[in-house]
């Protein structure tokens, strides 16, 4: 099953990623994740992902094209993904249909967290990730056991620089211009499911997982 994880920056589409692919063995594509991963290793897409990154503005929608239809292609994307942070507009989810059915792949599902403005803002400038491993934390609700330090590779914890205020109300700014049309979009082609963002990580999960069954999927616990 391939499904997309959709909703505001904040909403917690990267958490219920890990943990959902975890339990269920889905492939996490996240394209956040791959563009830092381009910048902190300099690559020519890192270069020109940058600067849009660092002002919460869309990277180009080739590039972010390219890179997903790249990792799609690879033999572990064959047994279903979970794209997180992608499509984030129309053009971006027109081309991908078009590029999944040439590879006889489909969108089965779309997730909508449905998340209020200040869930995202507070939870955006209390996150902190790991500089070396990436993973999130959050200094109230998922805080790390020795503060400042990552606790699966004891690397320093940060404050991403595009979870800045006046950043995130920027990513806010640019998901309701060019993201938010997606809900109607993938409405009309009945693959909609909505479940609440501003749910606690748990409860949140617990509501994937029981919709997850009521599609006919199975996790491992
Ligand atoms: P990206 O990394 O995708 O950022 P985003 O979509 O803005 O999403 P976030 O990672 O901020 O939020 P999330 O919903 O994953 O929340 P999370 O689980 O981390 O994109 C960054 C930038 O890259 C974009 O601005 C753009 O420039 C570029 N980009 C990426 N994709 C692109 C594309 N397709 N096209 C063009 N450009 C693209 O949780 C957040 C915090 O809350 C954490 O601290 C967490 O611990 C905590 N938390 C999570 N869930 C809960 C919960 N249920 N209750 C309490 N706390 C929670």
């Amino acid at each position: 099953m391939n499904i997309v994880l959709l909703g505001p920056p904040g909403a917690g589409k990267g958490t219920q990623a890990s943990v959902l692919s975890q339990e269920y063995g889905f492939l996490h594509i996240s394209t956040g994740d791959m563009l830092r991963e381009a910048v902190k290793k300099g690559t020519p897409v890192g270069k020109q992902a940058k600067a849009y990154m660092d002002k919460g503005e869309l990277v180009p929608d080739n590039i972010v094209i390219n890179i997903v239809t790249e990792r799609i292609s690879q033999k572990d994307a064959n047994c279903g993904f979970l794209l997180d942070g992608f499509p984030r507009n129309k053009k971006q989810a027109d081309q991908f249909d078009q590029a999944l059915s040439k590879k006889d792949k489909k969108i089965d599902m779309v997730l909508y967290f449905k998340t209020s403005p200040e869930v995202s803002i507070k939870r955006l400038s209390g996150r902190r990730v790991c500089a070396n491993c990436g993973a999130n934390f959050h200094i109230e609700t998922m805080p790390a056991k020795i503060k400042g330090t990552c606790d699966y590779c004891h690397g320093p914890l940060v404050h991403r620089k595009d979870d800045q205020r006046e950043t995130v109300e920027n990513r806010l700014v640019v998901y309701k211009k060019e993201t938010k049309y997606l809900i109607g979009y993938y409405e009309d082609k009945g693959i909609l499911k909505e479940v609440s963002g501003d749910f606690d990580v748990e409860k949140l999960f617990e509501e994937i997982k029981k919709l997850f069954a009521k599609e006919g999927l199975r996790g491992a616990g």
